[in-house]
């Protein structure tokens, strides 16, 4: 058993902020060894628990000052694009053409998919990101040394083989199983179907079925990864969706029998809970409410939509549908591995919303800082299926948590130091802070 105390954030079944000025977090080992919250709350009022037979002996490590919360949880990013990140571009289709697909063909030779796994997980953990659903590449090498560098850290990680067969440079398109073969799609969800059966439930590690998005898919591989994802409903599925107006134009001329660019997702049967959508930002009331119906959920990428020019993600809509919508980074598009980076793009993108995409400018919204904050950790945990067993502090939960230092910076000590309440506390944060105010990072 361990115990923890310092002043904790946590959130209820209502998604509203839970403080404890000091509390104390209370933590064992499941029959895996996964480290799980046992208890977790106030220190007057769980400071008996240190008192009873099982606990004697137990050292409380204390933190004065500083503040435990929930690990975050990024529900999009890329890991073969650490090296892409702040590649300037004329909008996304340029963007991936000159810096992207050029480095994601690297990823073919093993040694170098492995080094730059543990950096991508480096960054992740010293970022405060505890769980991330992440891109690999169409090379399965990407896939295996990014999750046995997650395994070897215990780490709750979500990746698939990019499923791309079409308008995309060789070297990085799936090949077929033999050359001159005209296999491709079937090739790659046969390999699909093979790195579920080795990584799928292996400790906290999960698979998912992943077409890159639909002009790099042939109706032959979106047709066989929306099979694999009936055949196996556990599994998750990502991709992007509707994020830029040059790519939706693209795509009604490759379906142009489609309602929208998600309903030729819908056709493919690639809807379903655990399904998650990175950007979603030119969609309608008819696609908001289909992704809810289905239980789908969409992976908010402010910074990466700032950065490319994409859009700004309706919050308004979003809320008003009622569908899952989590937080991202969406690096290498995205510019940040901090969340704190993610909140405050996504708090400026609520202050920036428009009537519509394009039309008159009203009074944006001001979003919560709590709220904010919920959506990169307890409510991303929840469009990723994952609500209870990570992104918060509930007992039964995996014991992922960060602690942080209001004082990791002159400006944000004063600033913490000033705050008059939680929300003015956690905004501080959402300003000002980087990497310097996560302390430490707990994995299970
Ligand atoms: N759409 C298809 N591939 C990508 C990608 O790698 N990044 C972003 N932002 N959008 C995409
Ligand atoms: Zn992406």
């Amino acid at each position: 058993m361990k115990a923890y105390r310092a002043a904790l954030l946590r959130f209820d079944s209502a998604g509203q902020p839970v403080h404890d000025t000091d509390g104390l977090l209370l933590t064992a080992p499941d029959a895996s060894g996964t480290e799980r919250v046992l208890a977790c709350g106030a220190w007057p009022a769980l400071a008996h628990l240190l008192q009873t037979p099982e606990t004697q002996g137990v050292t409380v490590q204390h933190w004065p000052g500083k503040l435990i919360a929930p690990g975050f949880v990024d529900t999009h990013v890329h890991y073969p694009q650490v090296d892409v990140i702040g590649s300037p571009a004329d909008g996304l289709l340029p963007w991936l053409e000159n810096y992207t697909f050029p480095a994601e063909t690297r990823f073919a030779d093993p040694v170098h998919a492995k080094a730059v796994a543990t950096v991508f997980l480096d960054e992740l953990q010293r970022n405060g990101v505890t769980t991330a659903l992440a891109f690999a590449t169409s090379h399965p090498t990407s896939v295996d040394a990014l999750f046995a560098a997650a395994q070897a850290r215990r780490m709750r990680l979500i990746t698939g083989l990019c499923l791309m067969d079409q308008n995309a440079p060789d070297g990085l398109r799936n090949p077929p199983s033999a050359p001159g073969r005209n296999d491709a799609a079937e090739h790659s969800l046969a390999q699909s179907a093979e790195l579920i059966d080795r990584w799928h439930g292996t400790d906290r590690l999960g698979y998912a079925i992943t077409p890159r998005f639909v002009p790099t898919c042939s109706d032959a591989q979106l047709r066989g990864a929306g099979e694999l994802a009936a055949r196996y409903p556990d599994v998750w599925v990502q991709s992007h969706v509707a994020e830029n107006r040059d790519e939706i134009a693209w795509v009604r001329q490759l379906h142009p029998q489609a309602r929208s660019y998600l309903d030729v997702y819908h056709r493919f049967g690639l809807l379903r809970e655990r399904t998650v959508y990175a950007h979603g930002i030119h969609l309608d009331d008819t696609d908001r409410a289909l992704l809810r119906d289905t239980g789908s959920a969409v992976a908010v990428s402010p910074t990466s939509n700032l950065f490319l020019g994409s859009g700004l993600f309706d919050f308004e809509a979003a809320q008003r549908s009622g569908h899952l919508h989590g937080l991202a980074s969406d690096v290498g598009g995205g510019t940040s591995f901090s969340p704190f980076e993610t909140m405050k793009a996504a708090y400026f993108t609520g202050r920036m919303a428009l009537e519509s995409q394009g039309g008159t400018p009203k009074p944006g919204l001001s979003l919560k800082p709590a709220h904010l904050w919920w959506l990169h950790t307890a409510g991303a945990a929840q469009s990723l299926g994952l609500a209870g067993v990570v992104g918060n502090l509930v007992p039964g939960a995996e014991a992922d948590f960060v602690v942080l230092d209001p004082q990791a910076t002159p400006l944000l000590a004063r600033r913490t130091a000033a705050a008059r309440s939680l929300d003015e506390l956690l905004f501080a944060f959402i300003i000002l802070a980087d990497d310097r105010a996560v302390a430490d990072t707990f994995l299970a």
